[in-house]
């Protein structure tokens, strides 16, 4: 396989969540790479987008990871493959110690427990702090630690800066950067500074199918673009 084939390729995606469709028809590659953004208004998909990828709920159509079809697979298989979900409520243990929720989610023989360390030294002063307890910026910190202990293929994040405060999306970002430089990250994300810091390509979903693809800096430059495809206007901050 060469380096630029996609990690992950999706071919006519649909989902259904209780008989009622809610992705129609969703195609994209995900290069070996960097962080891929998804964007979209509220309620057009992009979680059910993870979630059929991973087969939490119903879907149809072809899902391909580093060349061999994962579509078919119970979840479980796909996690073991290599898929790591950072899913939009973080769900930790919220009873747990940091590093109890750390230790349930080490799944091979060595974890990369330095490399999370590293990244999250806050999380290791706090090893023994019920996660409960914990901020909602640490609260991701502990969501995305769980994913990097693996090897991961590919690591599929859901809004990981959500209700949290301004300076902690910053932290939250960084520590993305960083892993992106371990694994490739498919990121859905509301938050545009951070995929405007963060994003390599973008995709653009529009009603449960692909409207736009392309290079994030150059759509979230392009105002009509994104007023139109999002909803925002980018020169807010201007
Ligand atoms: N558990 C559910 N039951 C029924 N419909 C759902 C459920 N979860 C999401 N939906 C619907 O699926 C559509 C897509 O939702 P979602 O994938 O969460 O969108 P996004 O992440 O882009 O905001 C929405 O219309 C939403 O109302
Ligand atoms: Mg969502």
């Amino acid at each position: 396989m060469s380096a630029s084939t996609p990690i992950l390729q999706v071919s006519q995606l649909r989902c259904s969540i209780g008989g009622q469709q809610v992705v129609e028809d969703v195609t994209f590659d995900v290069p070996a790479t960097g962080i891929t953004a998804v964007l979209g208004r509220n309620g057009v998909g992009k979680t059910s987008t993870l979630r059929g990828i991973l087969g939490l709920i119903h879907r149809r159509g072809e899902v391909v990871l580093a060349g061999e079809r994962i579509s078919g697979l119970a979840t479980h298989r796909i996690v073991q493959r290599g898929v790591g979900y950072v899913p939009e409520d973080r769900e930790i243990f919220s009873k747990l110690t940091v590093a109890e929720n750390l230790a349930l989610a080490e799944r091979q023989r060595a974890p990369r427990r330095e490399f999370v360390a590293e990244l999250f030294p806050d999380l290791v002063e706090r090893r023994d702090q019920l996660a409960g307890t914990l901020s909602g910026g640490q609260q991701q910190m502990v969501s995305v630690a769980r994913a990097l202990l693996n090897d991961n293929q590919l690591l599929l994040v859901d809004e990981p800066t959500k209700g949290l405060a301004p300076m902690i999306v910053g932290e939250v970002a960084d520590a993305l950067l960083e892993a992106s430089k371990v694994v490739p990250i498919l990121l859905v994300e509301q938050n545009l500074e951070v995929v405007k810091q963060l994003a390599d390509g973008a995709i653009v979903i529009g009603g449960g199918r692909v409207v736009h693809t392309g290079n994030a800096r150059e759509i979230l430059a392009d105002q009509e673009l994104t007023r139109r495809l999002l909803g925002v206007h980018t020169e807010a901050h201007a």
